[in-house]
């Protein structure tokens, strides 16, 4: 990762501040860029500052999207690697939960990266090289009861990963999907937890993740899924999907008490 300009999205968050922490050890220049400023800049901090450029910034909004490209383009003079790595989780029933919680999870989880994507590849098509990663879940491949506008968006993101990784086949441009399975990070609320207790979800450390992460930017991996089984059962699903509705069922009336308990206007 030495001299690669990257930038990265969601950096002050549990599984990218990690990513930041190790890419900047390997001697990577970085443009960390998140909505949480005070966050950004404790991790700023803990950064070689010669290497690092901070932006706190919505990726939700056009002119934070154009401001995250030009401070990185103004600083480092290209952009070798865009990390998508944002994210909100609304758990909750899908009937209880509104409209804007449903939007918005779009625009963060979705259409920022997409719109983020787009900013980044006329940089990109003139170097002739560049590499997009957009971190997507188990939940992109497997839809999950009680995180369905969260699996939707996820099952969005894996399609477009997909779609442009084979537009872009000939550019010199790769584009990499990676789906953790879950992850101890703040994403996830104390309804999460609890309800992850309950049905002995296992949950990866960001740490691991983090590394997990690296390892298949450097392979270039076109996807990647992590944990097991989790990965096999992304396989299973794809093909023969009443396997796991049988096999999640009984899951699934476990954690629904967890969903219930979220109130109806809160993200989870
Ligand atoms: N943790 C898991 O269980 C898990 C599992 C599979 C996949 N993932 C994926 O991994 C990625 C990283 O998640 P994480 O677990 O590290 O979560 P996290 O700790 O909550 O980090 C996400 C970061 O994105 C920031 N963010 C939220 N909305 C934003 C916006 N509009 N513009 C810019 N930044 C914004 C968050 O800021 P705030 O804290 O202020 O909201 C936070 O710093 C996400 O894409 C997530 O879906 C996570």
């Amino acid at each position: 990762m030495k001299e690669k300009r990257i930038i990265l999205t969601g950096a002050a968050g549990g599984i990218a501040s990690r990513l930041a922490q190790k890419l900047d050890a390997d001697g990577a220049r970085l443009c960390i860029t998140d909505i949480n400023g005070d966050a950004l800049q404790t991790l700023q901090g803990s950064l070689s500052a010669n290497n690092v450029q901070t932006v706190v910034a919505d990726i939700g909004k056009a002119e934070d999207r154009t401001r995250i490209v030009q401070e990185t383009l103004k600083r480092f003079g290209g952009i070798d690697i865009l990390i998508n790595a944002a994210g909100i989780n609304p758990f909750g029933v899908y009937a209880n939960q509104d409209d804007t919680t449903i939007q918005k999870t779009f625009e963060i989880n979705v259409l920022g990266p997409m719109f983020l994507t787009r900013a980044v590849l006329p940089t990109m098509l003139a170097q002739g090289s560049g590499q997009i990663v957009n971190i997507g879940s188990t939940f992109g491949s497997i839809g999950f009861a009680w995180f369905a506008a969260y699996s939707a968006s996820k099952f969005a993101l894996r399609g477009f990963s997909q779609a442009l990784r084979r537009e872009l086949a000939d550019t010199g441009i790769t584009v990499s999907y990676i789906a953790p399975r879950a992850v101890r990070t703040a994403i996830n609320s104390p309804a999460v937890y609890a309800m992850a207790e309950a049905v002995k979800m296992t949950m990866d450390e960001p740490d691991t993740v983090a590394q997990q992460i690296i390892d298949t930017i450097r392979k270039q991996d076109k996807e990647c899924y992590l944990g097991f089984p989790e990965s096999l059962f992304v396989r299973i699903n794809a093909v023969f999907p009443g396997i796991v509705d049988r096999a999640t069922r009984k899951q699934n009336r476990k954690a629904q008490k967890y969903a219930e308990q979220v109130n109806a206007h809160t993200s989870g």
